[in-house]
């Protein structure tokens, strides 16, 4: 393999460009030849295709968001947009390539290998860190700092008014950040998509929590069975029929996508951009270059996309135990 191409897809996060600078830098140490696709599988179609340096990523690696930008491309998804990809990447010669993102990304890989035999070794970038084959997924520690630091700053108003505050974080299909975000902020409650959420036990909650507390922060993950913040905010107080309590939303919304990444998603990013590279030449073909347990870890595609990552049971229990 002498040509390896990188690109960036799906929602960004923080640390792709320490991911992409990674790989870049790699390739280069390893004697290869490497290419920056812009807009990930939409710049693949429309030879959006450059080739990089080493000081193509110099002083990146503190940046959020990603040099490389990414887009979520509906014509990868038919075999005839697919096929342009394919040819674009044959006219440049490249022979392997490294794929930055998450689920979406990852079932376009596995497809794009099956029908053409290029190797793709990926990359687990996304905020939600529901990608099965790594214990965290590169940009999930930001996003909760992201979060933690905002929830932080709404306590404060809601002590001093009394309020109750149902904040939404992200997670269309994964509580992680909630979880997360709400052990560190102190969270009476925490609603998640992979547990079905009794609304009346926490109406029941919160009015014996007001004997001790005056008021009290729940955090909504986005993709919760019972609706978004605002939809359970107003199931609640309708269910608590008490005209004095004032309710708040807030959202916190594609915030949690951007800033400087943390040191933990730097070196999780320059590990699994490393690794990546390391893999495609080993021969591995059509999985990821996660960590677990310290160590580099290579899941088939299949895996990641296919298996659920569950939420750590202990941190529902810290919730429960430590809100009384
Ligand atoms: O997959 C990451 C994520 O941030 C989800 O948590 C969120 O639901 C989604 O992306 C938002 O996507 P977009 O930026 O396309 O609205």
């Amino acid at each position: 393999m002498k040509k390896i191409a990188v690109f960036t897809s799906g929602g960004d996060s923080p640390g792709m460009n320490a991911c992409v600078r990674a790989v870049v830098r790699t390739a280069i140490f390893k004697g290869l030849d490497v290419y920056g696709i812009y807009r990930g599988y939409e710049g693949m179609i429309e030879n959006d295709i450059k080739r990089m340096y080493t000081y193509s990523v110099s002083n990146i690696v503190q940046r959020g968001g990603t040099i490389l930008k990414s887009a979520r491309s509906t014509e990868f998804r038919t075999p005839e947009g697919r096929k342009k990809a394919y040819e674009n990447l044959k006219a440049h010669g490249i022979e392997g390539l490294v794929a930055i993102g998450g689920d979406g990304t990852f079932t376009g890989a596995k497809i794009f290998h099956e029908e053409f035999g290029i190797p793709v070794v990926g990359c687990p970038g996304t905020i939600d860190n529901d990608i099965y084959g790594t214990d965290y997924t590169i940009g999930f520690d930001t996003a909760v700092n992201t979060a933690l630091d905002a929830i932080d700053k709404i306590r404060d108003t809601a002590a001093a008014h009394d309020r109750i505050f149902f904040i939404e974080v992200m997670g269309r299909d994964a509580g992680f950040i909630a979880v997360e975000s709400g052990i560190g902020s102190g969270a009476e409650f925490v609603m998640v998509p992979e547990t079905a959420t009794d609304l009346d036990a926490v109406v029941l909650s919160l009015k014996n929590l007001r004997k001790t507390k005056t008021s009290s922060i729940i955090v909504v993950a986005e993709g919760d069975d019972e609706g978004n913040a605002e939809v359970i905010m107003n199931k609640v107080k309708e269910k608590i029929k008490d005209k004095k309590k004032e309710f708040k939303v807030t959202t916190l919304g594609h915030i949690q996508r951007g800033g400087n990444p943390t040191a933990r998603d730097r070196v999780l990013a320059s590990r699994c951009g490393m690794a990546a590279v390391e893999g495609l030449l080993e021969g591995k073909f059509a999985c990821m270059a996660g960590i677990m347990n310290q160590e580099v870890v290579y899941t088939p595609f299949g895996d990641c996309i296919g298996k659920e990552k569950p939420l750590i049971q202990d941190h529902l229990k810290l919730i429960e135990y430590l809100s009384i």
